[in-house]
C-alpha cells in the first residue's frame, strides 16, 4: 500500500510518462503526490548574474510543474508541487526523506541528448543511493 508518493520530473518525454504511472499508482492507491523538479544551479563562481540565473531557472521549473496540475486535479490525487535547487539526485533523495515516501518514481531517461547508457545519471544515482524503494519507468 502506497499513502506517499514522489515522482522527479525534468520536463522529458520519460519524465512525463513517469509522472502519468506515478498518477495512475497515487489514483489507485489513494495516496499523496509529490511531484519535484530540480533546477541545477550554475557553476559556483564570483558570477553577480548567478542569481538572476537561479530564478530564471527556477521559474522554467515552475511553469513545468503548472502543466501537470490539471491532470492531477482530473483523478483527484493530492499533488504538491516543488521546485528545488541543487544537485537532482541528491534533492529527489532528501525530499523523499523528508516526506518519508514508500516509492519514489523517475524515468529511465530525461532531457539528455546522449543515450549511450541503458539508463540517465540521475535515475541511475536514485537506485544506487536512496535508502527506499525506486520505481524506474520504461
Ligand atoms: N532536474 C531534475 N529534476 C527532477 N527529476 C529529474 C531531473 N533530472 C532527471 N530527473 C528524473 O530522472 C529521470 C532520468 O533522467 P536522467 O537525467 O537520469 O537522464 P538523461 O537526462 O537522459 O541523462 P543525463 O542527465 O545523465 O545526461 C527523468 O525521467 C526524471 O524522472
Ligand atoms: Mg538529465
Amino acid at each position: 500500500m502506497y499513502r506517499r508518493i514522489l515522482i522527479g520530473y525534468d520536463g522529458s518525454g520519460q519524465g512525463r510518462k513517469a509522472f502519468e504511472t506515478a498518477l495512475g499508482l497515487a489514483a489507485q492507491h489513494g495516496a499523496e503526490l509529490y511531484v519535484l523538479a530540480v533546477a541545477h544551479p550554475p557553476e559556483i563562481g564570483d558570477d553577480v548574474e548567478t542569481e538572476a540565473v537561479i530564478e530564471n531557472s527556477r521559474h522554467h521549473h515552475q511553469q513545468m510543474l503548472d502543466e501537470l496540475k490539471p491532470p492531477a486535479a482530473a483523478k483527484g490525487v493530492t499533488a504538491r508541487f516543488e521546485v528545488a535547487v541543487g544537485h537532482p539526485a541528491e534533492q529527489i533523495i532528501y525530499h523523499a526523506d523528508r516526506h518519508e515516501v514508500d516509492v519514489i518514481v523517475v524515468g529511465d531517461r530525461g532531457r539528455s541528448k546522449f543515450t549511450r547508457w541503458l539508463l540517465g545519471s540521475v535515475s541511475k544515482q536514485v537506485v544506487h543511493y536512496a535508502a527506499r524503494a525506486v520505481m524506474v519507468v520504461r
